[in-house]
């Protein structure tokens, strides 16, 4: 295969290509650090999409694409011993390019996106890892004064325990990071841990972050990891 047609085929069928990508590292035993809770927010979906699956750069049945950047978002769920959690259910939801979210009680005037999905869903794989090929959102206002940065919320479960919920925040939006009230809410030296650096890839022509979820408090209740 030439490497345009390589190209080609990876821009095409890119989940297939994520087996080509190195998966974040696991963390030595002495620092799988907690990643903290933040707020689950207003706009966890109501109705779930029928389309459910890891990409959110398109809906079934509809020809055209989501707005924005494509980005890809994967990492490993693992627990605070270090160990990979096959099994674990990633949901992330988020606002598309322009900021909005499709729920009634987003009252931003900026326009829905129809063929962005919204919300996903992953079930971790071998070694606790989850991929979503999803769009850079768009930040929107809160107040006359506040304005959240571009961020994606995540919810992780397992079963018989309290589900991780947080926010993904990518580092080269500084400003908007720096003013942030839920980001401020975490202890600084904790806020690097919601934090991702989009790279370019060069296989994917897209950039991607990585982002490792360690479960915490609510895992505390049973360190046996779930691999059913
Ligand atoms: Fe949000």
């Amino acid at each position: 295969m030439s490497l345009t047609s390589r190209r080609t085929f990876l821009k095409n069928s890119p989940m297939l290509a994520i087996g080509l990508l190195n998966f974040p590292q696991l963390i030595l035993a002495d620092k799988c650090l907690i990643t903290p809770n933040q707020t689950e927010g207003p706009f966890y979906p109501l109705n779930f999409p029928s389309d459910s699956d890891q990409d959110l750069t398109r809906v079934a049945g509809h020809s055209s694409i989501a707005l924005g950047e494509k980005i890809l978002i994967m990492g490993r769920v693992i627990t605070p011993d270090c160990i990979p959690l096959k099994g674990a259910k990633v949901e992330i939801w988020q606002a598309c390019a322009s900021g909005r979210y499709d729920h009634e009680f987003d009252g931003n005037s900026a326009p829905i996106d129809p063929n962005f999905q919204y919300w996903g869903l992953f079930i971790t794989k071998n070694d606790g890892q989850y991929s979503f090929l999803t769009i850079k959102p768009g930040s929107y206002p809160v107040t006359t004064n506040w304005r959240r940065p571009p961020h994606i919320h995540f919810k992780v479960k397992i079963p018989h325990q309290s589900p991780l919920i947080t926010q993904l925040y990518f580092t080269e939006e500084t400003q908007l990071n720096r003013q942030d009230r839920i980001l401020q809410r975490i202890p600084s030296q904790q806020r690097k841990l919601v934090m991702t650096e989009l790279i370019y890839n060069q296989s994917l022509m897209m950039r991607v972050g990585k982002f490792n979820i360690i479960l915490g408090e609510q895992y505390a209740d049973n360190r046996t990891p779930y691999l059913g």
